[in-house]
This record gives structure tokens, C-alpha cells and sequence, in this order.
């Protein structure tokens, strides 16, 4: 992409205008070089927001022509080493060339980051530039190929397509810490190395996006044949790089030499007025503006923006009036007119998938043919595909680690966790959805000083090696308060004072091993000889005991308050439900199971047994499996909360036990298994389409009853089909709700998430913050109704890759064919109109904004509308298609059409 870039954008200015570049360049070197204060401005006097950074180059500067201080990269990054590149391609790319002239090589390590720590922090717009050009700058004339990383994902791949070419890919991107880390990965073919960095804080409302990340934009502008370079800041507030489009087909250029009027108008987009004062128009006799990406592939997903602004002078009552369309009608914009000077910015939230082409088309009513100023296209990063950042307080935690203890290891770079395949040597780390670190080995690393006190932030530490080093001074008195801290080695080291007390209690009682060594200064439990060592541990003693009459007292208060607490709901629910035949011994269970005999299923919290009571009734008795037992503190209270819920599609908790280790729930019995297995490909009794629309009715009745039914509401934290059960009579019923909250989870497979809830059905939202809420249950939901529309798993298995529902269903549902959208299984046998309305509603519960998700009441009014648009049209189908297939199918179409159009808009 980077080539088609350069070949096609890279403007090749005539010989004049290198000429004049080149002196101006040289001038301005010459003024710039070595001064530290310029026309009087202190250097540091830089645009508020921007980092510019000059990679490789010795001292901080002035850019005379933007007004932009760049930065020599000191402060941003500690490894790799300063180049120039061989002269004769200082000035091969004037409109940057000083940015290019110096570099930074990375011969060391597979991975060198730059950290930026933009003012603005986390969850803002950002745009982000890197440039690349060799120029030659280690004499070997071979030009290497290496990647780009931003924060923990893949950014681009650099290979410019020749020695004097420089390439300069920007990103939008919106980080989820206040770090953002730009890495360069050695993959093998090569040294990988950087000429200049940027970043621009963009207003939060631009380039709104839903779908993942942006990647690599190309911003074309300009109706213009005369002036070449490129427009940047200060023209662009945003300073982004805008190319002449002069090489498009046979689009006319059109231009007036008034300044557009930016600042009057509310477009936030701010195109440089240098940009919209020129045009494109078709040739004279067309109608329509073609633009056609030759070189898209069919993977190619794209985001894109149009910007228009009237330069023309119109006479009275002439009007231009147009309308958009992208990939041949995946998205057709409304009438368009323009207001005279005043830009217009139209981006549209939606991914165009495969070869990319719009036009732009005069109505009917229009005496003009249509404009267009400037576009901007965007390559998209699938958020399936983004792995997630290291938690941002263990990241903290280690920098400062890194930074206080001097630790140099090229590996300690960038994310310490994540991708994987980087994280840093001597750690490791959970496989939680947000990573932890959960062992650090920091042993003969030549510490010295004291103990850093960065490191009780690492609160997920379990392992602790600091052995062989030179630390001195005390033991602190952190280490023993880790809460997950189970082996801390500190032998080899030159401490002095007492080990404290709590790490040598921890170390009794088992909680700990704890290794150190021979200690030849440290006082043990054993009393010191020493006086002032004697005073510091009486000192303690007394902290010691102080501290535990607080907490005894505290504990005492806890207590009563608890107990208080259970007494006063125990009553509330004896006095309301009849507890006592509820409650099972593990005998019974016992004898209820047949000692185990029928396994029925095994998911999450353990295996499913079928049981059959006294009376004869069937049941499902799920054993709690006893590898997770912390976390059952509130068993009790929560499955007495949970046998109180009663309605006709939420699986009903009969009873529970709850003797020691031995803990199990007892279900009423779903005949039927649940929704995964019938919508799985093995399943040959495929789910006709309106038992499916029953079943959606019936779940999204058992989850409203949840959230608006429930005081206070119940999050259900974890729907997914495997969750949604069946009965005899193929009713629906939700399981496991309530439960991720009370029992500490262990999940039925490895896509589970650390949070409750399961990779796949999971709202980007929730999975950002750690929180559930309504919303991410009507996600959820929206993936459940998906899998019953087209009968595949929220997560596919394609080429060895992991397709996400939403990647696979946003395209097909953009190509308008309901045929393919819908189960192939189902053989057509469904009504067009209640498939179309089906999908609609599925998305209207899939946003990524979670304010933009229905709420589930409005979801089951809608889906009940959806089944009897169905059943209305299963009675006469039969006649309709006999009669006149073809007339039928017109208002058909045009109905599909409408919803279309409706989804279209809710994509937006
Ligand atoms: C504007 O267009 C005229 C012809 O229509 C052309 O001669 C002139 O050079 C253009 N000016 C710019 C700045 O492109
Ligand atoms: C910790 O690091 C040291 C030195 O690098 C190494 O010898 C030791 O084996 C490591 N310990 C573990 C448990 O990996
Ligand atoms: C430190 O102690 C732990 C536990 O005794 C041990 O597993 C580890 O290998 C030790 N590290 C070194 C470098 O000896």
C-alpha cells in the first residue's frame, strides 16, 4: 500500500521548484542549525498538543516554514543509535527533507519503542505519523523491510520502494492508556529505523468510528495542476498531510482564489481553506464523478470522508445538487447542495470491505454537474484482530522500575505483556483479558539502592525473584502486604535492618516461601543485639499491635453488621417463599444424581448431572467444581436471591446445597439441551425460522424480565447460546444468570474472558472498562440473534484465523442479498420482510457505543412484531408464491430496500 502511495501521491515537483526548495532549505538550515533561541521564541515554545520529533537529529529546532519544534528523541526513547543519511538524498524529499536527514537504526533487540505521553491522555483522537527514508544511511544500499507497531497492535509494515523515496503512513487512533508506545519489530529482512514521529491530538468528534482501528489514511485534495507541495499546519490545524490529486483520471480541476470560510462555518473538520479552494468536476457532458482503487484487494476495508465546499459563483436560480454512492450502492447519501464558501465534511461510520470505488452523481434536478474538494480514505483494523494492552497500572508500575533501577534490557520495551510474542523477558503474565504481570525474575540484574517501592503496584504479583543483586537498606514492609505474593527470593543481596515481621508470619503460616539467603546483617525473629535495631523493632511491635486492635475492632463492627445484614434477609425471605424443602443435603444430592450417573453437560462453575426428586420430577444438578473455591462466600445468600426470580423463561433454581466443599445447584430440567447445540453445524434437525423468532421472543422476554422486571435489575453478565436452554416444547429459557456476579468463574473454554462474559459476545465498551452493565447484556443479545439469523457461532474458525460474527455479518448485510445473510440451512424458507426486520433489530443491539444499543423492552416489542410479521405470512405464502411470483416480488424489494437504508442509517 505504501508503494501505491508513493507512486501515485508523492508529488514530483518540476526542476524549479526543487531549485527554489532547496535554497529555501538550506537557508533556513543555516538559521535554524545550533540556535536555541529563534527571533526571539524560546524553542520550547511549541504548539500546544504536538509532539514532533526528529529522530535521530542532535538538538531541538525550529521548523521556519510550519512554525513546528521538532525534538531530537532523547526523551523518548534509550536504545537504538543516530544516523545521517549519505548526502546526496538530503534534499530527495524537499517538502520534509530535514526531517529525513537524520535517523535512528535499531540494530539491537526485536523490538525498540518510542513512548509518547500525549497531554491530553487516554480515550482521546489522535493522529499519529511516522516518516521513513533510508537514503542510504549505512552504505549497504539495501533497503529493509520491518513493521510498525502502535501501542500493542500492528500498524503498518515499512518497506519504501526506493533508496531516495521517504514514506510517511499516519493512523488515527484513540489509546487506551495515557502511553502510547510506537515500536519498530525487527521481522527478519532487515535493521529497522525511523526519520521523524508525530503526533496531533484531534478533536474527539472527528473521524467518529465504531469498528476497530484506523489505519493509514490517504488524504487527497486539490483540483490543481500549479502548486504541488503538500498542505500540512499551520494551513491544517490538525496537521495532516494533504496530496495532490492532480493524477486522477479525467477529473477537471476547478479553483477560485477566495479564501474559503472556515472559521464561519461549523464543519469541525477544518479542511485548509488551501485545500477546498480547488475542486474536482467531471469533463463537460458528464454527469457523474468515478473514482475508482484499482489496487484494493478483496480484503481491503476501508473508512472515508468527503469534503465540499461551493467555489463556484452560481447564478440565480441555478442549483448543484448530488449524491454519493460507495461500492456500487452499499451506501447511497441523501440529496446534497452546498452553501456558498461553506465546507461540508461527510464522514460515514461504516467499513466498505473489498475493491473500493464511489461516484458522485448530479440528480436529476441539478443544472450543474457535482463537486468534490477533498476525500480522505482510511484502511481499518477489525477490532477482532487488536489485542489488549497490559493493565495501565502494572505499566506504570514496571516503567518506573525499569526507569528508577536502571534496568537496561533491549527487551524492556514498549508493552511489558503484550503482543505475546514481545513481552518482556523475566515475566509473565496472565492471560486475562487485560494482562497482568504475575511473575517478575529480576534476579542477578545488578540492582542496587533500596528496594524499589514501584513494586507494590505490581498487586498481581505471585512470584518475586530480586536474588543476587546489591540492595541494601531495609526490608520494606510492602512486600509482605502483595496480596497474591506467594514465593519472594531476596537472597545474594546486602540488606541490613529487620526482615518485618508480617513477610516472616506469612512465611510460618505457609502463605509464602521466602528465600534469603545467608543473611549475615539482617535481624531474624530472634532479637537484635543491636541497641537502635532493638528500638526499631519494639517500634514495630507496638505498630503491630495498634494496628491489630484496629482491625479486631473493625472486624467486630463487620461482623455485626453482616450478621444483622443475613438475619434481616433471611426473614424478608421466609416470610415471602416457603426455604425450607430448598435446601439439600450432599447425600441427597447424592441420591438424587444416582451417585452421578448421567452427565447432561459440563459448563461453566462444572459438570450437569440429571437428577429426578422424590416426586418424580426431572432436574439438572450442577456440581460446583471444587477447583474454584474461593469466591463461594456468598453462595448462600446468592442462590437464595437467585430461587426468588421466577418467570416462565429464566431457568428456575429448585434448590441448592451448600455443605462445605460440597456445593451444588439444582435446575429445573430443559428437555431439549441448549440453543448452541441445535444451531450447531452437527445438528440435523435444523430450527425452522419461526421456532427460531420464538426463540428469540422467548429469551429476550426471560432478559427484560431481568433488567426492568428485577428490583434492583439483574445483569446477566454472561448470555450466549450455550446459556439459553430448551424445554420439551422447545420453549426458551436463559440460564446462569446472576451467577458470574456471586461465584468466582471457571469458564467452560479458553475464549472466556478474566471478566464474566465470553470473548465473542463481549461489548467492546465492557471489555475497555472491566464493566457490565444492561448494555452489554442487549450486545449480547444482538450476537445470540445473529446466531439464530445465520446460524453461525459468534466465532468463526476461517484459515486459521478467528472471525468475529459482527466482521462477517457487517459486509454481507452491506451487499443487501438476505439470501446469504440468513442460515443456507433454512433453504429460503422464511419471509423476506421478517428476516430484513429481524437483522435490523440485531443491530440495533450490537453498537459498539453502548447509549446507542435498545433497551430490552423496546428489543422484545420489536422482535414480537417481527414473529407476527411472520406468522401473518406463513398462512398465505404458500398461495402468493403459487399465484404471481414475479409482482409479488416487486414491493418486496423495495421493502427490503427501506430497511435497508434503515440499517444503513443505523450503522452511521
Ligand atoms: C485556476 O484555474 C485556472 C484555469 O481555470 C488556471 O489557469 C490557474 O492556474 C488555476 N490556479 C490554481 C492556483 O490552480
Ligand atoms: C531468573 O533469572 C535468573 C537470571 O537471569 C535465572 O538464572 C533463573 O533461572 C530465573 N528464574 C526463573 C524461575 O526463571
Ligand atoms: C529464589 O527462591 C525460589 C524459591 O526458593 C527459587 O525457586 C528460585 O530458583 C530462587 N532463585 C534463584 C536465582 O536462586
Amino acid at each position: 500500500m505504501n508503494d501505491e502511495l508513493e507512486s501515485i501521491w508523492v508529488p514530483k515537483p518540476k526542476a524549479w521548484v526543487v531549485v527554489v526548495l532547496v535554497i529555501g532549505i538550506l537557508c533556513h538550515w543555516k538559521l535554524a542549525e545550533g540556535n536555541i533561541e529563534h527571533s526571539g521564541r524560546k524553542l520550547d515554545d511549541y504548539v500546544p498538543g504536538f509532539i514532533s520529533i526528529d529522530c535521530g537529529a542532535t538538538s531541538d529546532y525550529l521548523d521556519e516554514s510550519t512554525g513546528i519544534v521538532y525534538k531530537s528523541d532523547k526523551g523518548f526513547i534509550d536504545t537504538g543509535t543516530n544516523n545521517e543519511i549519505s548526502p546526496e538524498y538530503y534534499y530527495s524529499n524537499p517538502d520534509y527533507g530535514r526531517l529525513t536527514r537524520n535517523l535512528r537504526s535499531f540494530p539491537q533487540g526485536k523490538k525498540n519503542c518510542y513512548t509518547l505521553k500525549p497531554e491530553q491522555g487516554k480515550n482521546n483522537n489522535y493522529l499519529i505519523r511516522a516518516f521513513f527514508h533510508y537514503g542510504n544511511y549505512d552504505n549497504m544500499n539495501k533497503i529493509p523491510k520491518f513493521d510498525v507497531h502502535v501501542g500493542v497492535n500492528y500498524w503498518t509494515t515499512v518497506e519504501p520502494s526506493a533508496v531516495n523515496r521517504a514514506i510517511f503512513p499516519d493512523m488515527i487512533h484513540v489509546p487506551t492508556s495515557d502511553i502510547i508506545f510506537v515500536c519498530l519489530i525487527n521481522t527478519g529482512s532487515g535493521i529497522p529505523f525511523i526519520s521523524a514521529l508525530e503526533l496531533r491530538p484531534l478533536d474527539k468528534s472527528l473521524y467518529p468510528f465504531d469498528f476497530g482501528a484506523l489505519r493509514h489514511g490517504w488524504r487527497y485534495s486539490r483540483g490543481t495542476t500549479v502548486s504541488m507541495e503538500l498542505v500540512r499546519y499551520k494551513s491544517d490545524a490538525y496537521d495532516r498531510l494533504w496530496y495532490s490529486g492532480s493524477t486522477l483520471s479525467n477529473w477537471v480541476p476547478i479553483n477560485n482564489s477566495s479564501a474559503i470560510d472556515i472559521q464561519g462555518s461549523n464543519d469541525s473538520y477544518k479542511p485548509p481553506s488551501e485545500v477546498l479552494r480547488t475542486a474536482f468536476q467531471p469533463p463537460s457532458g458528464y454527469h457523474a464523478l468515478l473514482y475508482d482503487w484499482n489496487n484494493s484487494g478483496d480484503n481491503f476495508k476501508c473508512y472515508v470522508c468527503f469534503h465540499f465546499a461551493e467555489i463556484a459563483e452560481l447564478t440565480q436560480g441555478k442549483k448543484r445538487e448530488f449524491i454519493i454512492s460507495v461500492n456500487g450502492g452499499t451506501y447511497t447519501s441523501k440529496p446534497i447542495t452546498l452553501d456558498h464558501f461553506k465546507p461540508l465534511s461527510i464522514c460515514l461510520n461504516q467499513i466498505f470491505q473489498g475493491h473500493f470505488s464511489f461516484s458522485i452523481n448530479a440528480t436529476t434536478g441539478s443544472d450543474l454537474p457535482p463537486i468534490l474538494n477533498a476525500f480522505e480514505i482510511y484502511g481499518v483494523i477489525s477490532p477482532f484482530y487488536l489485542f489488549n494492552a497490559t493493565d495501565s497500572r502494572d505499566v506504570a508500575a514496571i516503567m518506573e522500575i525499569k526507569q528508577t533501577s536502571k534496568i537496561s534490557r533491549e527487551d524492556w520495551q514498549g508493552d511489558p505483556c503484550s503482543p505475546n510474542k514481545y513481552s518482556w523477558i523475566g515475566l509473565t503474565c496472565s492471560s486475562d483479558y487485560t494482562p497482568r504481570i504475575i511473575s517478575l525474575n529480576l534476579s542477578s540484574c545488578q540492582l542496587t539502592g533500596e528496594i524499589p517501592i514501584s513494586l507494590s503496584n505490581l498487586t498481581a504479583l505471585l512470584y518475586l525473584d530480586l536474588s543476587y543483586n546489591q540492595l541494601t537498606g531495609n526490608i520494606p514492609q510492602f512486600l509482605a502486604q502483595l496480596p497474591n505474593l506467594k514465593t519472594l527470593n531476596l537472597s545474594g543481596n546486602k540488606f541490613d535492618g529487620s526482615v518485618p515481621e508480617a513477610l516472616i508470619q506469612k512465611s510460618r503460616d505457609g502463605s509464602l516461601i521466602l528465600s534469603l539467603g545467608e543473611v549475615s546483617d539482617l535481624c531474624l525473629s530472634a532479637p537484635c543485639t543491636k541497641k537502635e535495631k532493638k528500638q526499631k523493632k519494639e517500634l514495630i511491635v507496638v505498630a503491630l499491635v495498634a494496628t491489630s486492635a484496629i482491625i479486631l475492632v473493625l472486624m467486630f463492627i463487620f461482623c455485626a453488621l453482616a450478621i444483622y445484614k443475613r438475619k434481616r434477609q433471611d426473614v424478608a425471605l421466609k416470610s415471602n417463599f416457603k426455604l425450607k424443602n430448598t435446601q439439600y443435603n450432599y447425600s441427597e444430592v447424592v441420591r438424587i444424581t444416582n451417585n452421578f450417573k448421567t452427565i447432561i453437560g459440563e459448563g461453566g462453575f462444572g459438570k450437569v448431572y440429571l437428577g429426578i426428586l422424590k416426586d418424580e420430577t426431572q432436574v439438572a444438578v450442577k456440581l460446583l467444581s471444587q477447583s474454584s473455591k474461593q469466591g463461594y462466600k456468598e453462595f448462600r445468600a446468592e442462590a437464595q436471591l437467585l430461587m426468588i426470580v421466577h418467570h416462565r423463561n429464566l431457568v428456575s433454581l429448585v434448590g441448592y446445597c451448600d455443605e462445605g466443599e460440597n456445593k451444588a445447584l439444582i435446575y429445573e430440567y430443559m428437555a431439549n439441551g441448549n440453543l448452541q447445540k441445535h444451531l450447531s453445524v452437527t445438528n440435523t434437525n435444523v430450527v425452522n425460522w419461526n421456532q427460531r423468532l420464538q426463540i428469540a421472543v422467548d429469551a429476550a422476554h426471560g432478559l427484560e424480565y431481568l433488567h426492568n422486571g428485577c428490583k434492583p435489575p439483574i445483569i446477566h453478565r454472561d448470555l450466549k447460546t450455550s446459556n439459553i436452554l430448551l424445554n420439551e416444547n422447545m420453549q426458551a429459557k436463559i440460564a446462569d444468570f446472576g451467577l458470574s456476579r456471586a461465584f468466582a468463574t471457571e469458564n467452560d473454554s479458553h475464549v472466556c474472558t478474566g471478566l464474566a462474559g465470553t470473548l465473542g459476545y463481549l461489548d467492546p465498551e465492557s471489555q475497555a472498562s472491566g464493566k457490565l452493565n444492561k448494555k452489554s447484556d442487549v450486545y449480547s443479545f444482538g450476537i445470540v440473534l445473529f446466531e439464530l439469523i445465520t446460524g453461525r457461532p459468534a466465532i468463526m474458525r476461517k484459515h486459521e484465523k478467528n472471525i468475529h460474527i459482527l466482521d462477517w455479518v457487517y459486509p454481507v448485510i452491506e451487499s443487501g442479498d438476505i439470501g446469504s445473510i440468513v442460515d443456507p440451512r433454512l433453504q429460503r424458507e422464511f419471509h423476506t420482510n421478517s428476516a430484513w426486520k429481524a437483522v435490523e433489530i440485531a443491530m440495533s443491539c450490537v453498537p459498539s457505543v453502548a447509549i446507542q444499543r435498545s433497551d430490552m423492552s423496546q428489543v422484545l416489542v420489536e422482535l414480537k412484531e417481527c414473529l407476527a410479521l411472520e406468522m401473518a405470512h406463513g398462512r398465505s405464502q404458500t398461495m402468493e408464491i403459487e399465484n404471481n411470483e414475479t409482482t409479488s416480488s416487486i414491493p418486496l424489494t423495495m421493502s427490503s430496500m427501506e430497511l435497508q437504508s434503515d440499517i444503513a442509517a443505523l450503522v452511521r
